[in-house]
């Protein structure tokens, strides 16, 4: 089985009323590249899910985040059952954005995974060490993968590697190390879940993509995709990204 790539957007708390013209411009260029390589997500504010996968089908949409309980008085969120009821396939979860700012924690991240693969979301989980930590990255990386469910099949979610410090800031790990520490999570994987899941999952790589340098990064043999930000923002830069495969 060969492992399914992607390119995923992640639009953070960026989108407005008007934001469907970048969504119909990547799906319009994404409909006339003649080899899909990937398959193609994009993950915008919630005010727009709906709207947006009403009346786009050829590509696919994700939240940023979920509850990890279906329904109640959690004021302000948004559960698993929610996300599904619109007919939303994918869920990020554990972007460090949220861990730094929500203060979430692998326990809780544990609950939102397993809440959100009940709800059939296919979760696309984040993990990264920050600058302060890369001495100690194996540990970190070990601890927010130990948040997966020990029986998880490897359909039922995506990693993303982003090391925080290349979040938005333009700085990109060499490419032997994105290809060694993607090895190192696919190691960590087959002991903390099974050699199978660990073959089987896709492992994006996050953090400064851009079009400059998506070509490099995604054709790594131990990488199967991107989750983008700011360069997902631009509908001509979004496309040369989704169309750097060889
Ligand atoms: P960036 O963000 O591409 O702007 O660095 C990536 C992410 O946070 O998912």
């Amino acid at each position: 089985m060969k492992r399914t790539k992607y390119v995923i957007a992640n639009w953070k708390m960026n989108g407005q009323k008007d934001s469907y013209k970048l969504v119909k411009s990547i799906s319009n260029y994404h409909k006339k590249m003649k080899r899909k390589t990937s398959k193609v997500v994009i993950c915008p504010p919630f005010t727009l899910l709906s709207e947006f996968i009403k009346k786009e089908k050829n590509i696919k949409f994700g939240g940023q985040d979920c509850h990890h309980k279906s329904e109640g008085a959690y004021t302000g969120s948004i559960s698993a059952k929610m996300l599904k009821s619109i007919n939303c396939q994918y869920v990020i979860l554990g972007h460090s954005e949220r861990r730094i700012y929500q203060k979430e924690t692998s326990q809780e991240l544990n609950l939102k995974i397993q809440s959100a693969i009940n709800n059939n979301l296919k979760v696309i989980y984040c993990i990264g060490e920050k600058l302060e930590e890369i001495k100690k990255r194996s540990i970190i990386l070990k601890k927010q993968l130990s948040s997966l469910p020990k029986k998880i099949e490897p359909k039922k979610v995506i990693i993303a590697y982003e090391p925080v410090w290349a979040i938005g800031t333009g700085k990109v790990p060499s490419l032997n190390d994105i290809n060694k520490i993607h090895k190192k999570i696919r190691n960590i994987l087959s002991n903390l879940v099974s050699p199978d899941f660990s073959r089987h999952v896709s492992i994006l790589y996050g953090g400064s993509v851009n079009a400059k340098n998506s070509a490099d990064i995604l054709n790594l043999n131990q990488v199967d995709g991107a989750l983008v930000g700011g360069a997902s923002l631009k509908s001509k830069e979004f496309c040369k990204i989704i169309d750097s495969y060889h």
